[in-house]
């Protein structure tokens, strides 16, 4: 296997509250191969958005990385300087955040933006920059005549797909996305993942993907990575964390959702809430919640232990396992 293009070690990050540290992301670790698609889900405020912003170096107060390492293409993010972070963004990292239908500047054109953009990292001569933005519209299904429309005159749905087009521009290694196709209909999602899909083929970049929506998932990304309350409880392939999850929180979540395929059955859903992250409790973080729980559940944290590139964190899946 080729060396992975992105290693997480125990990445920590912690959001300053009035109550004390809140550890939104403890201790997560995990590589991402080149021209991977890893899909990291899990429930509102399990800390998807934050672990993101980590990875790419982009928290502000009143978060802040606390401990670990992103290693990427060989070098550790976390040492770089903001000058030195400069060179990675958009060239070789570039991300589409949750709100990205709002991240255009509503004064300037769509085209003004791209080139700016490759201004600012290229030295690319005017003829190449109106070139290449004529082709990554196109690349995500926009006609090229809106390289002259403003954000408004777009609709929400291409104002994603211009934000996509965006992060593809340079040609980076690693793009990152949260929930990037979120304000789209079904028929439109599923033809901008088909689209981010095929140019993952051609291009070989490497996607890192947080959606809540499962058929996005089991269509489109090689492992998933399940969150919970600032952790990852399991990643696997996702074939085989849809067919046979081994955390009962993963267990849950794949119950939460409706399949399309089949009968339609009871949404079982999980009872309870994720746990508060500022004054955590010994034990696992889902003790509370679980339906299999053990005495040893409340007492110990259990460590993410991996057996043929699968690794859960839970204590009935590893009493098994010895
Ligand atoms: N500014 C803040 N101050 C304190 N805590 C925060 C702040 N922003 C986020 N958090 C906490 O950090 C945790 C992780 O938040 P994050 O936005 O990363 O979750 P998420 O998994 O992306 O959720 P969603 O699916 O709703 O986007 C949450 O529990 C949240 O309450
Ligand atoms: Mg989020």
């Amino acid at each position: 296997m080729s060396t992975p293009i992105l290693k997480v070690r125990e990445l920590e990050v912690e959001y300053a509250t009035p109550n004390g540290p809140a550890k939104a992301v403890g201790g997560v670790s995990f590589d991402l191969e080149q021209g991977e698609f890893l899909a990291i889900v899990g429930e509102s405020g399990c800390g998807k958005s934050t672990l993101l912003f980590a990875i790419a170096q982009l928290l502000t107060y009143p978060a802040a990385m606390v401990g670990g390492t992103i290693g990427f293409d060989g070098v550790d993010l976390s040492a770089l300087s903001e000058e030195e972070l400069r060179k990675y963004r958009w060239r070789d990292i570039s991300v589409v955040m949750q709100s990205a239908m709002n991240a255009l500047n509503p004064t300037l054109t769509i085209g003004a933006q791209l080139a700016d953009a490759c201004r600012a990292h290229t030295e690319w001569s005017a003829e190449k920059i109106a070139e290449r933005s004529h082709e990554v519209l196109t690349m995500v299904s926009i006609d090229h005549v809106h390289l002259k429309s403003y954000p408004f005159q777009l609709s929400g749905g291409m104002r994603q797909r211009a934000m996509i087009a965006m992060a593809l521009l340079l040609n980076p290694k690693l793009v990152i996305m949260d929930e990037p196709t979120s304000a789209l209909d079904v028929v439109a999602q599923r033809s901008l993942m088909s689209q981010i899909q095929s140019l993952r083929n051609e291009l070989g970049f490497s996607v890192l993907f947080v959606t809540h929506d499962m058929n996005v998932v089991s269509h489109f990304s090689d492992r998933l990575a399940v969150m919970y309350a600032g952790q990852i409880v399991e990643i696997g392939k996702t074939r085989k964390v849809f067919d046979e999850p081994l955390h009962p929180y993963s267990a849950g979540l794949m119950d939460a959702f409706p399949s399309l395929v089949g009968a339609p059955r009871q949404l079982l859903g999980i009872p309870g809430n994720p746990p508060s992250l500022v004054a955590a409790q010994p034990g696992c973080h889902f003790a509370a919640r679980c339906p299999l729980v053990m005495e040893i559940c409340r007492v110990n944290r259990p460590e993410l232990l991996e057996e043929d590139s699968h690794a859960v964190r839970c204590h009935l899946v590893n009493a098994v396992q010895v």
